[in-house]
């Protein structure tokens, strides 16, 4: 039996992770090994979204988060930064074609005033033709960052408070939540990290207080299905507490 069936059958399709974010990082470091640049890692790392998000589906996660572009990330240089875009461009040219009779709802989550217009026009066309998709819903993170979308929630209850329309006694941890990119939908149970790091990076702040972590050294490009699905199996090993016993 080859691997990945074993794996396959380790994991319990009955129990899976509601919402799974991953951080697909290690592109560049994926592409300097084999004397590519940059860019080609990131090109590599796009078809790898495509290829595990659409099994994500397949084997029946409800909400997955990939973390595609930071807030942070603006400060990479221009080339790299104008083809990270040219690949978002693709993947929403395309998406209509790839999702075709899929039962998925995208939506593109971060600081949306920093992108181009044509980009803004596409995003918003493929959100509204796939608003009424039940299945899967696919957050794409760009230009995401958690703080910064905490300090927008921020914002929108201070103006609230000023303009009378609520009481800051009556702010919850469920107001919070209804202010976030995220609205209405589970938190991450799952967080996956490739490319050896072990930090959040800014990724869903607020969402992933009581998250699970997965972290491998395999660079993005490089990732498998076996690797998600070992990432699920180690998942369903753990014991969840939430602060209680
Ligand atoms: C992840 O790969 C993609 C983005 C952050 C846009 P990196 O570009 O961070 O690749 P490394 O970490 O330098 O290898
Ligand atoms: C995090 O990766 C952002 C994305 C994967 C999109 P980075 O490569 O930007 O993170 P740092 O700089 O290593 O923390
Ligand atoms: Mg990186």
């Amino acid at each position: 039996m080859s691997f990945f069936h074993r794996k396959k059958t380790e994991v319990d399709f009955d129990h899976l992770p509601k919402h799974i974010g991953i951080i697909m990082d290690g592109n560049g470091r994926w592409a300097k090994r084999r004397g590519l640049p940059r860019s080609a890692g990131h090109a590599r790392g796009a078809e790898k979204f495509k290829e595990i998000t659409t099994f994500c589906g397949d084997i029946g996660i409800s909400y997955v988060t990939v973390y595609a572009f930071s807030t942070e990330n603006w400060n990479r240089p221009k080339a790299e930064v104008d083809a990270l875009m040219r690949l978002l461009d693709e993947y929403l040219e395309r998406a209509y074609d790839e999702l075709r009779g899929k039962d998925v709802k995208v939506r593109v989550i971060g600081e949306r005033h920093m992108l181009s217009d044509s980009l803004l026009q596409k995003i918003e066309a493929l959100e509204k033709h796939t608003a009424h998709k039940k299945e899967l819903t696919l957050n794409l993170a760009v230009s995401y960052g958690g703080r910064q979308e905490i300090v927008n929630a921020a914002k929108t209850l201070a103006e609230k408070a000023k303009n009378g329309e609520i009481n800051p006694e009556d702010i919850t941890e469920d107001t919070m939540s209804s202010l976030m990119y995220t609205a209405g939908q589970p938190d991450p149970d799952l967080i996956i990290r490739p490319s050896g790091e072990k930090r959040s990076s800014n990724f869903m702040v607020w969402q992933s207080a009581y998250s699970e972590y997965w972290f491998s050294n395999v660079m993005w490009p490089a990732f498998t299905k076996n690797d998600l699905l070992e990432a699920i199996h180690e998942y369903q090993k753990r014991q969840r507490r939430f602060g209680a016993l």
